[in-house]
């Protein structure tokens, strides 16, 4: 499949590329497993910041280049010298998972390989994760003396329940994408050969709703494991009651009604 790189966004370590709707961001360092740096994390941060803005892009791709892995991380190698200020520090400015979280549009994970660490992290932050029958993932950051630090304590546990979250964090052993489907930690796994296709199909699919309609059903979503019960269904009633003002909910109702297909405005 082609992906024409986007012109205006100059990156190192990842590319990003349009077909369509869908723009694909690839985790470009294939030799070291497509592990995060410094750098690859800021030039994530920056293109979710721009693909949210751009028109064009209705629903974005994660995936890692090459046929090993997702990503196998953060860079092991930064951590060497790391000062605990160094690190506070980066934590300032908000990180890469907060980027993924707050990105209005739909983000799916296509989990290609590998996906350990901080590249779980990654996953977990984005709204649907469709993984490769070749996935293997973990949250391993135990087995080298320290512990997750992009969010896994609180959005692992959410995903898969305490005592299944505990059990990975505490062990860091790695666990085949069936598993993987099996305790709800990914949403789908497909054959290798497949994953693509399957994941632009889903990304399309989502591509064709009313962009607006799909980001009040995001936020609604989302808000549901950072609020209470009764304050998410207020605040649900709140966005469907914005839902019900909009252009798209007219054209919707009517495309119904006339039995034809709506055209959205995304407004
Ligand atoms: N950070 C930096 N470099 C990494 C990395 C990471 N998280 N994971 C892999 N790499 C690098 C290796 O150092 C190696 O580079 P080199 O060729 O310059 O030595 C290259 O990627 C290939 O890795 P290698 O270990 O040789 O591949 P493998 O197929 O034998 O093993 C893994 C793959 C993923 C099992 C193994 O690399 C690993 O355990 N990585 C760390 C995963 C992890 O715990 N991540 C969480 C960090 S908090």
């Amino acid at each position: 499949m082609g992906f024409p790189q986007a012109n205006s966004m100059k990156f190192e370590t990842i590319t990003v590329g349009h077909r369509g709707p869908t723009t694909l961001v690839t985790l470009n360092r294939p030799d070291k497993l497509n592990a995060m740096s410094t750098m690859m994390k800021e030039e994530l941060i920056r293109a979710l910041h721009e693909l949210d803005a751009s028109e064009k892009t209705r629903a974005i791709v994660i995936t890692g280049a090459g046929q090993k892995a997702f990503t196998a991380g953060a860079d092991i190698h930064e951590f060497q010298g790391r000062t605990p200020i160094e690190q506070w520090r980066m934590y300032e400015h908000g990180t890469l998972y907060d980027a993924v979280d707050r990105t209005s549009k739909p983000v799916i994970a296509m989990v290609n390989g590998y996906c350990f660490g901080g590249g779980l992290e990654l996953a977990m932050a984005c709204d649907i994760r469709i993984a490769s029958e070749r996935a293997t993932l973990g949250q391993t950051e135990i087995n080298i003396g320290i512990i997750p630090g992009g969010g896994a304590s609180q959005r692992l546990p959410r995903l898969v329940g305490l005592g299944t979250a505990l059990k990975l964090t505490l062990t860091g052993d790695r666990i085949d994408s069936a598993e993987a489907l099996r305790i709800g930690l990914v949403d789908e796994v497909v054959p290798h050969a497949r994953l693509e296709k399957r994941t632009f199909q889903i990304a399309e699919r989502i591509a064709s709703r009313s962009a607006l309609a799909v980001r009040l059903a995001k936020t609604a979503v989302r808000a549901s494991v950072r609020l209470p019960l009764d304050q998410g269904l207020r605040y649900e009633q709140s966005l469907f009651a914005l839902a019900m003002a909009s252009e798209d909910k007219d054209e919707g109702v009517r495309a119904f009604l006339e039995k034809r297909d709506a055209a959205w405005r995304d407004r």
